[in-house]
């Protein structure tokens, strides 16, 4: 398999939902499990570490500054989890549509680098503080496919424009996007937790 990567199934086999979970900066495969147990106790975990690193700190994409990516690493990279997730779907048995993507920062961009290039690869996901990772030659059909966007108003890293014009992009495509702001920096806090459940348990109803 092509990720360090934690897999912890769930409590009923077939399980009814998997947590891709994806760092930020720094992090690893172990830092979002907390976040993906809270968020539904009942789902599978795969937790990811990302293949790249910036002066020893894990990432999942190369960049050239903060908030500058080197797109050509972008696009290898974001192919590199596409095809990890029907790899590890078949390994750990379970349908790749099951699958929601929980990404914080750099993890959230990598998510939404494959949502943007690989349509399909990721039917539903919770971006945390996400920007614009490239700009595709041409928008993807992303329909049927949901997305949480959950932004700060005061994040001193990414701009509030640059998350409206991917919720823009993602919508131009398709995808059904829930924007959401908080008074917050790049820190997440508890009310976007709290909302990022009651969407995940809203999908699970329809
Ligand atoms: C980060 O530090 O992870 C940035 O905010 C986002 C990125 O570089 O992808």
């Amino acid at each position: 398999m092509d990720f360090i990567h934690h897999f912890i199934p769930a409590h009923e086999t077939p399980p009814r939902r998997v947590l891709l979970l994806l760092h930020g900066t720094g992090g690893n495969e172990n830092d979002m499990i907390p976040l993906g147990r809270d968020l539904d106790p009942a789902a599978a975990l795969l937790s990811l570490r990302g293949n790249v690193l910036e002066n020893g700190m894990p990432r999942f994409f190369r960049r050239l500054a903060e908030g500058v990516f080197d797109e050509e690493d972008v696009v290898r990279r974001a192919h590199e989890l596409a095809d990890f997730i029907p790899a590890a779907a078949a390994k750990y048995e379970f349908d790749p549509a099951i699958l929601s993507a929980v990404g914080y920062s750099n993890g959230a961009n990598i998510s939404a680098a494959v949502l943007l290039l690989y349509p399909g690869a990721i039917k539903s996901a919770i971006l945390l503080r996400a920007m614009v990772p490239l700009t595709p030659a041409t928008l993807p059909d992303l329909a049927g496919i949901r997305v949480l966007i959950c932004s700060g108003t005061r994040d001193p890293i990414i701009p509030v424009e640059n998350a409206e014009r991917l919720t823009a992009m993602l919508r131009e495509s398709g995808a059904d996007v829930t924007l959401r702001f908080e008074e917050a920096g790049h820190q997440l806090v508890f009310d976007e937790i709290a909302a990022a459940k009651n969407w995940l348990r809203e999908s699970s109803r329809e």
